[in-house]
């Protein structure tokens, strides 16, 4: 079979092709286009012999059901039996768009289409070519992504050509797509929303139309006992011919394991890529290093993830190394396809325990009296250790000595805090590596408030897990002895956790 390529360009030459291209569908042709997510590989939805052929020309599994596109809201009545509410809000809200969902189907719907199922899943795509040639075609085109089954899908007409090139009789080539990740599907069929598949609408936005939505448990957990909703979430999938491992942990950290693992390859005569960001690339040292996108900009990493995937196969590479992507939007959808091409291969580096602490601060209101109380006795008792002590004030309006009665509780005890000034808590005295404890559970509030991203955030209390801190604020000289002793056996069981938790 010779497979046409036909290019639209946003001019009246469009119109001839896109008739052309819905008469071959109405004649049960097969015919790829692009639509906002991947290309679909399209065919008449109500033409079981047509549908079927996609089978073959994909390779698919023939349990694996396709998604019907429509172009108006009015087609969908002819091809479900039941319209839920809910449905007609986030259709109301996301169509056309980004989103699939699973209605009951009625009987126009052949069972060719649903691998067998009584529901249909259906969308209307947001891509002015695709929607052009849904009517053109007879407004119900069945379309799954147009690559050969278990590849990554595909971005780009090119893509579609190298898997389906004498397989299929058109391709419409509208360059480039703008999301790169298959749309979202929800189950609405059942008594709760269920998203079968993450996409480019996230569960945040739908439960911000209709409420609680659920993920299906089989995405979330990694037991391969649970089977996923969605027949086709099943198959291992997009999977590129060399081996991929991901790997997860702190920046640095990843970056550091992946050049060590190229490196190990390269002593066995072995080329490992990577898959990395704008952010990372100057560090790696591999040859073969591939930029995926920006952390700034989490969606041209979902609008890169597959041609990086089919890139590699052209390369000769034996093995690939990719960090991990996870973000608020976006990263749940594109960890899923890039989980399923590493065939849920990943290496944690420096996961919580292994990386040690290198500064210990303790944050208290003023940093007059109990603050540096503590970083004294801290500092006593930690000597020698490879851990910097500090404190810091979050109510500090200008630099002040030790409270006196605090500084003679610590001569007494043999500590020196000569030359103590307070100073107000900044950013830069956090970070990574930092432990924070604060005096009270105010001031972790505040710190959690006003730096969200610190992760490492205790009351002293609760890291010594011990009983409260009695303030000696205003009180005698001897309410800050006792205050010192408390403070004493506070910091023997936090060096004690430090140890333990080996962070020291
Ligand atoms: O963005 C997209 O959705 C693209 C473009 C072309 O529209 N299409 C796409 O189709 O990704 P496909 O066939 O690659 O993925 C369809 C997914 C499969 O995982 C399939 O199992 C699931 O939808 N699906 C289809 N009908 C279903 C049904 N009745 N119940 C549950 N899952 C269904
Ligand atoms: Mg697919």
């Amino acid at each position: 079979m010779v497979t046409t390529i036909v290019t639209i360009r946003g001019d009246e030459s469009d119109e001839a092709k896109i008739t052309q291209a819905g008469e071959m569908l109405k004649e049960g042709k097969l015919v790829a286009f692009p639509t906002e997510t991947v290309y679909g590989l399209g065919a008449n939805a109500l033409d079981a012999e047509a549908a079927s052929k996609i089978y073959s020309a994909k390779g698919r599994p023939s349990d694996n059901p396709l998604i019907v596109h429509i172009a108006d809201w009015d087609a969908l009545g002819l091809i479900v039996s039941e319209i839920p509410t809910k449905a007609r809000m986030l259709a109301e809200k996301f169509w056309p768009g980004p989103l699939t969902m699973i209605f009951p189907k009625s009987e126009r719907v052949p069972y060719e289409i649903t691998g067998g199922l009584d529901t249909v899943a259906v969308r209307m795509p947001g891509n002015e070519t695709a929607l052009r040639l849904i009517r053109a075609g007879g407004g119900y085109i069945a379309a799954p992504s147009a690559n050969t089954s278990g590849r990554p899908s595909t971005t780009t007409a090119q893509h579609v050509k190298d898997d389906l090139d004498g397989k299929i009789d058109m391709i419409v080539d509208g360059g480039e797509v703008p999301i790169g990740l298959e749309s979202t599907i929800v189950d609405l069929s059942g008594e709760n929303p269920v998203i079968l598949r993450p996409g480019y609408i996230t569960q945040e936005m739908l439960e911000e139309v209709i409420g609680k939505v659920q993920m299906d448990e089989a995405l979330i957990k990694e037991d391969s006992n649970i089977v996923p909703k969605a027949p086709g979430m099943k198959y291992r999938h997009y999977a590129p011919k060399a081996d991929l491992l991901v790997v997860e942990g702190k920046q640095e950290d990843v970056v550091a394991k992946i050049n060590e693992l190229v490196r190990e390859k390269a002593d066995h005569g072995l080329t490992a890529g990577v898959i990395c960001t704008e952010e990372t690339e100057p560090y790696y040292e591999a040859e073969i290093v591939r930029v995926i996108g920006s952390r700034e900009d989490e969606a041209s990493i979902a609008r890169n993830l597959f041609a990086i995937l089919r890139e590699f196969d052209d390369l000769d590479a034996d093995g690939i190394y990719s960090e991990s992507f996870e973000s608020p939007g976006l990263g749940q959808a594109i960890m899923n396809r890039l989980l399923k091409a590493a065939g849920h291969q990943v290496l944690k580096v420096g996961r919580g325990g292994i990386s040690k602490y290198s500064r210990l601060l303790f944050v208290s209101s003023g940093n007059t009296s109990v603050g540096p109380m503590a970083e004294g006795i801290a500092r006593k008792k930690l000597e020698g250790r490879a851990v910097e002590i500090l404190s810091r004030g979050l109510v500090v309006l200008f630099p002040e000595p030790v409270n006196q009665k605090a500084e003679a509780v610590m001569i007494r005890n043999g500590i020196r805090l000569d030359g103590h000034m307070s100073r107000r808590l900044a950013r830069e005295d956090m970070g990574d590596g930092c432990l924070v404890l604060t005096i009270d559970k105010k001031q972790k509030e505040e710190i959690k408030k006003v730096y969200p991203e610190q992760s490492s955030v205790f009351t002293l209390e609760e890291y010594a897990r011990s009983q409260p801190l009695s303030s000696p604020y205003g009180g005698e000289l001897a309410d800050y002895g006792r205050c010192f002793e408390q403070l004493e056996q506070m910091i023997d069981k936090v060096i004690r956790r430090m140890e333990w938790e080996g962070r020291l």
